[in-house]
């Protein structure tokens, strides 16, 4: 296993929409256990396969911090089919440390995805874990969550993001393996 480096606004992969996963190939499962690593070292609870300069779409969630009863699990190729209710909270992304801001996502969400081994589930989500889970299939489409910021709140954190896009544009945009120590920095 090895951490990733996690990309910031402005490198390039953060802005492409990610390809479908053909087969749970061993190199998908090796970039899932990354993933996996790379978003516990950097205490998140979601993480999608872009912000780690990987254009598949994978996404691996961990609420647990919030939700003791979830189980991490990793989502490929997911869809969400159905969705129920509005509710407005705060978030924040691994690719935007230091930015939060209100986002309005669907209370509640069911997905269908394919699992660590290739098999179609089907699953639905409701608080922190539905919230998560849209934002995660969010990165998969190059859409970030400042996208759902109000323009009042986006304007605040003018200064920050430009901030940040200054660090993004100097990443490359694939695949980085990195050290623990590098992460914090
Ligand atoms: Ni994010």
């Amino acid at each position: 296993m090895a951490l990733l480096e996690i990309k910031k606004l402005g490198c390039d992969t953060l802005k492409q929409t990610a390809h479908p996963v053909e087969e749970v190939s061993y190199e998908i499962k090796q970039l899932v256990d990354d993933m996996f690593e790379t978003m516990y070292a950097a205490e998140g609870i979601g993480l999608a396969a872009p912000q780690v300069g990987a254009l598949h779409r994978v996404i691996v969630l961990d609420v647990s911090p919030s939700d003791p009863g979830f189980e991490a699990r990793v989502l490929i190729n997911p869809r969400i089919v159905w969705t129920a209710g509005e509710v407005v909270g705060e978030e924040g992304c691994l690719s935007l440390p230091g930015v939060a801001g209100d986002a309005k996502r669907a209370a509640q969400v069911r997905i269908e995805a394919l699992d660590k081994v290739g098999d179609l589930q089907t699953m639905e989500f409701d608080g922190i874990a539905a919230r998560a889970a849209q934002h995660e299939i969010d990165h998969l489409d190059g859409v970030l969550v400042i996208e759902h910021f109000s323009t009042i709140r986006r304007n605040l954190l003018r200064n920050q993001l430009r901030k940040l896009r200054r660090e993004g544009v100097k990443q490359s945009p694939g695949p980085v393996e990195i050290t623990a120590e590098a992460l914090e920095s």
